[in-house]
């Protein structure tokens, strides 16, 4: 039998539970062994709850213990799931975490303390809820140079843009509905402002990549400042916009960018609804690969981190390899990289043909005294000089 701790009894914890006791005759199959969770430790009382047997308030029961090989580690934020982590590492036990907030700050120092100790640091609910992208690229994947990755990464903003495109919700209904239903995180900003995405990028493009992407390195604008005109814009040209965490390796040097973006329905990221994820990769042997799922959510996480904690079990005393190289891969500037835009302009044509050169105007007639068009493929640096020679630009919206 192998002994499980559970530190964090929230949404993803509760559903890791629920998922080793679901599936437990499955699991105990294709792990050679049961799993039993011993402890969960969490600061409320569950009172009816199963987890009330096993429950402790204290860490250092289940550090102590030698019989738990196995912690998941469910908490969230850094502090004290930092410590904890490195702790159980420390005392030769295996973590499983969906904590990527964690893994993008201090994924690399983890991993390296794991294999020090000869133990694993699993992280694959991190990125794209029970999408299994990280094994993807830590197996399947490694004969290939990868060289582009965009995703729909985080769960609570796909679905809020669904809710206003599909459902003409507005922003603050549809964010709700998305924290009702277990997707947002404790503090929304982290999904809404566009973070959340940012950190997966930096995980996945650092171990496509084989160098170390810091996530603070990675330009990101959240879906805030979408209104309900521009999804009627982006409805009227056939498009919809998606808030896409991509990146890419050029001739120039390699970008990565998490932003909304207008899609066509030639790209199958358009087809991706509510709380759906996908990943796009490209590799140069692999060509096209695109990984789809649910990307937020109790079960589908946990299903992720379970499936983390029987690879813990299976390959005890073994540490798994990675290319996770703390090498720094140093991005393009951002002004630099290339793209086109739908701009929404406030002066007349003559005016946005004075800066952008020749447009193609669109009008809808939900928006009065403006109008939209595309622009060029332009630097980021040209485009917001032009934008701010006309000084009518309301705002931009980059295209996939
Ligand atoms: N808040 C995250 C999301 C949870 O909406 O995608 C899954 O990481």
């Amino acid at each position: 039998m192998i002994n499980v701790a559970i530190l964090g009894y929230g949404t993803v914890g509760a559903g890791v539970y629920r998922v080793l006791n679901m599936n437990r005759e499955t699991i105990a199959r294709r792990t050679g062994e049961e799993i039993y969770v011993k402890y969960v430790l969490d600061l409320r009382e569950f009172p009816g709850d199963p987890t009330q047997e096993v429950l402790t308030h204290d860490y250092n029961d289940i550090l102590s213990d030698p019989e738990v090989k196995i912690v998941v580690e469910t908490m969230g934020g850094l502090r004290p799931a930092y410590m904890f982590t490195k702790q159980a590492l420390e005392a030769g036990k295996s973590v499983c975490t969906s904590n990527k907030e964690l893994v993008a700050e201090h994924g690399l120092e983890l991993r390296d303390v794991a294999k020090a100790n000869n133990v694993n640091y699993l992280f694959e609910a991190s990125c794209g809820g029970g999408i299994p992208i990280i094994h993807a690229l830590d197996n399947a994947l490694t004969a290939d140079e990868i060289d582009a990755m965009t995703g729909i990464l985080n769960g609570t903003t796909n679905y809020i843009l669904t809710q206003m495109a599909v459902e003409n919700e507005d922003f603050a209904e549809a964010l709700k509905g998305a924290q009702k239903n277990g997707y947002a995180e404790l503090h929304p900003e982290a999904d809404i402002e566009g973070w959340d995405a940012c950190r997966k990028i930096a995980i996945l493009s650092s171990l496509a990549y084989g160098k170390y992407i810091s996530y603070k390195n990675v330009y990101t604008e959240g879906i805030t400042n979408i209104d309900t005109l521009d999804i009627a814009y982006a409805k009227a040209l056939g498009l919809k916009i998606k808030l896409l965490a991509a990146s890419k390796r050029t001739e120039s040097g390699t970008w990565a960018m998490v932003a909304p973006r207008l899609v066509d329905k030639s790209n199958m990221l358009y087809h991706v609804e509510g709380v759906l994820n996908a990943v796009y990769v490209h590799g140069n042997a692999l060509g096209d690969c695109i990984l789809y799922g649910s990307g937020a959510g109790s079960l589908p996480t946990a299903s992720a981190v379970a499936g983390d904690v029987i690879s813990a079990a299976r390959n005890h005393g073994r540490p798994l390899p990675s290319d996770w190289s703390d090498e720094v891969l140093e991005l393009l500037p951002i002004d630099e990289v290339r793209n086109t835009f739908f701009v929404r302009f406030s002066g007349s044509e003559e005016e946005a043909e004075a800066a952008f050169s020749t447009i193609d105007a669109v009008r809808i007639p939900e928006a009065e005294g403006e109008f939209g068009f595309f622009t060029a493929e332009l630097s980021e640096k040209e485009f917001r000089e032009m934008a701010d020679k006309s000084g009518k630009v309301i705002k931009a919206i980059r295209r996939a």
